[in-house]
């Protein structure tokens, strides 16, 4: 397309100021320009801007009197269910990854701003004993369950890992990995496959130029994840692997269990196509999105969507009515995803917006940054294909946030969900996994109850097989258990 009717089409959705610096750019520079301005579906995007900007309007008014609480059959809970019962979930799980059913997508496409570390999220070593790396812890969870899959069922197995990247982050996660020689999984049960970007668009709906020949794009959020799935073929390599079950999740959740096999076996059980793990609310001002049902329809809703009332809501035992914390865990099956990948179902997530401070071009062609929001990022979320689900396909298994979940979202200039909060929800669950196995520590200043305790998830995925290796011993914190060459290797302090 000639410069003059490119012009013509973007007038024609008021978008022709992507061309203002034209006449100054290089050949090279108007070809990359073209190239971007082809890859965006203009029209569908700016219709998809304008619904979502009405959609605002209506978001402000509070949504209480539709809202309901996940029902009791869709839901169960790991503290209130039985050790039998845990174990007949866990040995459903273990045998179906035994069976090569199960396969794992990690969601790593985000630009992890609020952390403001300029390489993916999942190379970020958090200060453990062991300088591992969240990449690394998750590949050894892997491993391990692999492993557990195997004593139970006689049978080698694998679990393919499947992870989303964006424009941001493919490349670093691939070098990573190779690099690591990916952390002694098989590289061929790695994919690694990248999102889709959506344009930035400031609030009078112009698409935002962010340098002369550059325009400002992002990834279209983790529910982007359907149509990636959709473009780069992953269910179909999924189909020719024989996977039935996919756990996805989030890259920042250090405490993550990857492929849970008690997850997956309740899902299972309960018949799900899809599931969501959920943690209790810390309060009802906890600003985390709560699973419950929006006129009869399964949804994530926001802690702002709701009155301080409903949220402080309690039922006869005192437990808050709405307490499905989301974690962004979740459970489904193959033909689900099939379902809601397609382009029929796909097309009917909405989009949802952030209002954000987008690096945007001025006039003399500089890249300038904001101090306040200037435009929205369109995304879309992987919970919203909750609505697509009813009592007889959706579960609910609610864990404990301090075994589960502890996200890496902010520097340690914050207080919540920092390197330093990971890294010691990690020593506080190995601690209680050591006692739990019959282990004590001397604290070796005194002065502090935080145990430097690290366990190797190729040691123990989730505190079993510790027994014989720590019962009726006492250690010195620090203490790292790690597994070496010949075995297991335990050093701490008093060495
Ligand atoms: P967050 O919403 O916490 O975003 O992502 P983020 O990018 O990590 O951090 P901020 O908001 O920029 O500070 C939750 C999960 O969803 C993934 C992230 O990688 C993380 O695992 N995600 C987010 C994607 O895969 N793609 C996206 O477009 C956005």
């Amino acid at each position: 397309m000639d410069a003059e009717s490119l012009r013509q089409s973007l007038a024609k959705n008021g978008q022709e100021h992507l061309l203002q610096f034209w006449d100054k750019l290089s050949d090279a520079e108007k070809s990359s320009l073209q190239k971007q301005i082809s890859s965006i579906e203009v029209e569908s995007v700016l219709s998809s801007f304008h619904d979502v900007m009405k959609d605002v309007d209506h978001a402000q008014k509070k949504i209480d009197d539709k809202l309901k609480p996940v029902s009791t059959d869709v839901f169960g809970s790991f503290v209130k269910s039985s050790q039998d019962k845990l174990k007949s979930f866990e040995e459903k799980g273990l045998t179906q990854i035994g069976q090569n059913k199960v396969g794992v997508l990690l969601l790593a496409g985000g630009q992890g701003t609020r952390l403001g570390v300029n390489y993916p999220k999942g190379m970020v070593n958090v200060s453990l004993p062991s300088e591992k790396t969240l990449f690394q812890l998750q590949a050894e969870r892997i491993l391990k369950v692999q492993q557990l899959a195997k004593k139970l069922t006689g049978q080698k197995c694998v679990i393919p890992w499947y992870i989303m990247t964006s424009e941001h982050t493919k490349g670093p996660t691939e070098e990573f990995f190779k690099k690591h020689n990916y952390f002694g999984l098989d590289k061929n049960d790695l994919t690694i496959f990248e999102q889709s970007r959506l344009p930035c668009i400031r609030f009078d709906g112009k698409i935002i130029l962010e340098a002369p020949s550059k325009i400002a794009m992002a990834p279209d959020g983790n529910g982007g994840l359907y149509r990636a799935l959709r473009n780069h073929q992953i269910l179909e390599d999924m189909s020719t692997r024989g996977i039935e079950y996919v756990h996805v999740y989030c890259v920042d959740n250090i405490l993550v269990k990857m492929a849970d096999p008690i997850f997956i076996g309740f899902c299972i059980d309960k018949g799900a196509r899809c599931g969501a793990k959920s943690v209790v609310k810390e309060s009802p001002t906890e600003s985390v999105g709560v699973v419950c049902k929006v006129d009869g329809i399964y949804q994530v809703v926001e802690y702002s969507e709701i009155s301080l009332q409903t949220a402080q809501l309690r039922d006869s035992d005192g437990n808050l009515v709405f307490n499905a914390g989301n974690i962004c865990n979740h459970f489904f099956t193959l033909d689900f995803l099939k379902e809601v990948s397609s382009i029929a179902q796909e097309k009917n997530l909405k989009y949802h917006i952030a209002k954000k401070k987008i690096p945007f071009v001025t006039e003399d062609g500089q890249t300038s940054k904001p101090e306040t929001p200037n435009g929205i990022k369109m995304e879309k979320f992987v919970f919203d294909v909750f609505q697509f689900c009813s009592d007889r396909d959706f579960a609910v298994w609610e864990v404990l946030r301090e075994e589960e979940f502890s996200p890496l979202k902010n520097s340690d200039k914050e207080s919540k969900d920092t390197p330093t909060t990971c890294r010691q929800a990690i020593f506080k669950l190995h601690q209680r996994y050591v006692e739990k196995a019959g282990g004590k520590f001397i604290n070796s200043d005194g002065k502090t109850d935080l145990v430097v305790c690290e366990i190797s998830p190729l040691v123990s995925y989730a505190g079993e097989g510790l027994n014989d290796l720590v019962a009726n011993k006492t250690f010195v914190p620090p203490v790292d258990i790690e597994m070496g060459a010949n075995g297991v290797l335990i050093k701490d302090g008093a060495q």
